[in-house]
């Protein structure tokens, strides 16, 4: 792979680029954190806003949010559901103590955190634990309650549901506190689901079963403890000195705060919500960080000295929550405008790499160019000096041509001179011979006669031997160094007596039929188009050409080039 964008820089270019863009999109979350809550209530949406607030702090956290309704069985499913849907994280508060084993063990199985908050299960499966102590609550309401009577009276109490361990450690802890004041009793006893109707109903069941004195309501939260007081209300059982203790305190419209203020309820007892507090603490779980098993947050009682005081705090932290809202949307739109101009960039960065790499591209081919241009030069300079060597050569050459071609005229001359100072010297030593035997008496001509009045036999003979002499002067015509000794030797005879054979038969010395006997060949030769005239005249024994066509002309009266035109 990384061969071929090596090869193809373009190619990195666009993956490249493309890398670029997508990096200017919107990012994954870093942590998935499932919340499963057991109710949904104003308690819980208190605790749902802050922690969606604390996600603003914290980037990349991206929670899930189910409520199970007060449903076990449906908590159950939902949590199940939530960690198929691949959290990194469980937050649960449970709706009862015992039904959530098996799904919880799920989440577990698959190495994800658990933190339960607020309320518990009966067995260890969680990685840690975040709540007010219930137990504590129960018992600083207990003694507050106790304070405010005298340690003396009748309470009626409406436990939280069943099954939920805020319920049982809130009962727990008030009974403890009351454990210390003998006349102080719980008369009656029910359990409510933690909403306003459950407490009316509890309340009533109560007042079927118990007609005695009510000095307090104990409520398992504040909604259960204004259900019960309007029953009471409504039975005309109420004359007015009758104390209503709920827990939550919530600092909301119509919250557990503003019943206090307005005397609805005597007092409350803080349950916190502290969702950033949570948030954190699955932060740090997630990012390995060493949590306490158990964080306890702090509680304390509202009466009606503190509430509008707390209330005024609460509208203070309002108004902060709502100009943090306000920041945070302002952050968002500013996340998402640098976001765009983050395309923008990525769009014109990846065009000037793009760009960058195509001038790069650009520049290394003009180079590559370049280079091969010069070595064009240098191979074109090389070429041109070879050719400068080579038309150097030429010139040296044709100037041997020049001098061999005048060498070899000076030659041919020399050769025509030779050979025709070797036929004159021939002719003169035939006449010198005819000369000596003009002087001897001894006649060519007598001798002539003779043999033209000998007989018959005579005839033949001398005609034989003129046959001879034509066919070994035919056999040596090509051979420019015959001589007539060499004709003489090969026929028995002297130069002298050949010569005088010959001019007595044919009236021409043997010299000159030798020459005519190579003109006749050379004059048959001339049909023959394959052959030049030089060519012709080394076959027929002249060693120069130029003589050969001088003896032609002279034998025959026309050169051998009128024969042939074309030469
Ligand atoms: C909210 C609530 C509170 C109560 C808490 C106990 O769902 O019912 O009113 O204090 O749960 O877990």
């Amino acid at each position: 792979m990384i061969k071929i964008l090596k090869r193809t820089p373009w190619l990195a270019a666009c993956l490249l680029a493309l890398l670029l863009v997508s990096s200017c999109g919107e990012s994954t979350p870093k942590y998935i954190i499932g919340v499963s809550q057991c109710s949904e209530d104003s308690w819980r949406a208190k605790l749902q806003d802050e922690l969606i607030m604390a996600t603003y702090f914290n980037e990349g956290v991206e929670l899930r949010f189910t409520s199970a309704h007060d449903d076990s069985r449906l908590q159950e499913k939902q949590i199940d559901s939530l960690v198929n849907s691949g959290i990194d994280l469980l937050i649960v508060s449970p709706n009862q103590v015992d039904n959530l084993t098996e799904a919880i063990g799920k989440a577990y199985a698959k190495k994800i955190p658990v933190v339960l908050y607020d309320r518990k299960t009966n067995n260890e499966q969680f990685t840690a634990f975040m709540g007010a102590d219930n137990y504590h609550i129960g018992e600083m309401l207990g003694q507050y309650l106790a304070g405010k009577l005298g340690g003396k009276g009748n309470v009626v109490e409406i436990g939280g549901l069943k099954g939920s361990s805020p319920a049982q450690e809130r009962h727990d802890g008030f009974a403890n506190a009351l454990k210390k004041y003998p006349e102080m009793q719980i008369v009656a006893y029910q359990s409510g689901d933690w909403t306003e109707a459950s407490g009316e109903t509890a309340m009533r069941m109560i007042l079927k079963e118990y007609d005695g004195k009510i000095d307090a309501v104990y409520g398992g939260n504040d909604r259960m403890a204004v259900g019960a007081r309007r029953v009471i209300k409504e039975n005309g059982k109420d004359n007015g000195n009758i104390l209503y203790l709920g827990v939550d305190a919530l600092p909301t419209e119509n919250g557990g705060i503003r019943q206090v203020a307005d005397s609805i309820l005597t007092a409350s007892a803080i349950y916190p919500t502290h969702g950033d507090e949570l948030l954190q603490l699955a932060i740090d779980v997630l990012e390995g960080k060493n949590v306490p098993r158990e964080t306890m947050l702090k509680s304390s009682i509202v009466t009606s000295q503190n509430a509008k005081v707390l209330l005024l705090q609460h509208e203070e932290v309002v108004r902060q929550a709502e100009y943090l809202q306000k920041m945070h949307r302002q952050a968002g739109s500013m996340r998402e405008y640098i976001e765009n101009q983050q395309t923008v960039i990525g769009v014109i960065l990846t065009l000037i790499l793009i760009t960058a790499i195509l001038l790069g591209i650009s520049i290394r081919a003009y180079q590559t160019k370049h280079h091969l241009n010069e070595k064009l030069k240098d191979k074109n300079k090389e070429l041109e000096a070879s050719q400068e060597k080579i038309s150097d050569a030429n010139q040296q050459l044709s100037a041997i041509n020049e001098q061999l071609s005048v060498t070899n005229k000076q030659l041919m001359h020399e050769k025509e001179v030779a050979e025709r100072q070797r036929d004159e010297l021939e002719e003169q030593r035939d006449k010198i011979i005819e000369m000596s035997l003009n002087q001897k008496g001894d006649d060519v001509e007598a001798t002539g006669e003779d043999i033209i009045n000998g007989n018959e036999k005579q005839f033949r003979r001398e005609n034989e031997f003129l046959v001879k002499f034509l066919a070994v002067v035919d056999n040596h015509l090509s051979d420019s160094d015959l001589s007539v000794e060499d004709i003489g030797n090969e026929m028995c005879l002297s130069r002298v007596q050949l010569y005088r054979k010959v001019k007595a038969l044919t009236g021409k010395s043997p010299v000159e039929i030798i020459r005519e006997e190579r003109l006749k060949r050379g004059h048959q030769l001339l049909a023959d188009s394959s052959l030049n005239i030089s060519e012709i005249a080394y076959r027929v024994g002249f060693s120069s050409p130029s003589y050969f066509t001088k003896c032609y002309k002279d034998l025959f009266g026309k050169s051998p080039t009128e024969v042939r035109p074309s030469e």
